[in-house]
């Protein structure tokens, strides 16, 4: 089975809007449904799972009876309080529904609406060959380490950098079993599946993004989202 596991958990405090950044609206439509549509687009995916903060739920629940339509199955369950309660939280809840061994997760931040279906393609075939993807791009600025934050300590090679986006695709029962055998201290230090597989010492394949897979953090991405919807959307 695949399943894509959308993370909408957060409450975008630096976007500063009163609603948090994934149900803002990105031309006439809300950004985590735009999200959830990418995934239920691919024939490869056979289910969604969408975490949300409690205080949403019912909102979620709302925005998906108006604007999904689709024969799969989608699960709304609760986030956690941090990205990697809301990360162990969906491939627990994977457990519990008897959908964890054998299946494939695609986890995806809500806030990443341009998602396309190349990207879920490759991850899929990734996941399922190596065990572990991240979808990233090469990074196009040269890169800058500071030890003090007031003078370079060194200046890695730019052609060994890359900027992380999602979705992180996964073995899901191994990315189950690894979350819960780590110590408490290295759980909360780990942001994503793909830290938890690298601190792990298991491969990490990576999977060719898009630059205007953006992730939607201030208000300015905002303009830039409508932009991309001008350009590869109409
Ligand atoms: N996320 C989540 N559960 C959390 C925190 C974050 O599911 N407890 C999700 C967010 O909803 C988002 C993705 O992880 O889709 C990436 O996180 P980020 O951009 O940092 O979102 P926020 O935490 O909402 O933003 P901020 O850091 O500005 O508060």
């Amino acid at each position: 089975m695949v399943v894509a596991a959308i993370l909408a958990g957060g409450k975008g405090s630096r976007m500063g809007s009163d609603l948090p950044k994934q149900f803002l609206e990105t031309g006439g439509i809300p950004v985590i449904i735009r999200s959830i549509n990418a995934f239920l687009s691919s024939s490869e995916v056979d289910n969604v799972i969408i975490s949300v903060c409690a205080d949403y739920y019912d909102y979620t629940k709302e925005l998906v009876g108006q604007f999904v339509k689709t024969d799969k199955e989608i699960f709304i369950i609760h986030g956690g309080s941090t990205r990697s309660d809301t990360l162990f939280g969906i491939v627990s809840f994977m457990k519990e529904k008897n959908i964890l061994d054998g299946s494939i997760v695609l986890t995806h931040d809500a806030v990443r609406p341009f998602i396309n279906e190349r990207i879920i393609s490759e991850n899929i075939e990734a996941a399922k060959k190596y065990g572990a993807c991240n979808t990233c791009i090469p990074a196009v600025d040269t890169m800058l380490i500071s030890d003090d934050g007031e003078f370079i300590s060194s200046v890695p090679d730019r052609n060994h950098l890359f900027h992380a986006q999602t979705p992180q695709s996964f073995d899901a029962a191994k990315l189950y079993k690894l979350m819960s055998e780590m110590s408490e201290d290295v759980f909360n230090m780990l942001t994503d599946g793909c830290s938890v597989f690298t601190y792990s010492g298991e491969p990490v394949y990576l999977v060719r993004g898009e630059s205007y897979n953006i992730k939607i953090t201030f208000p300015d991405d905002i303009k830039r989202a409508e932009s991309i919807i001008k350009e590869y959307y109409n």
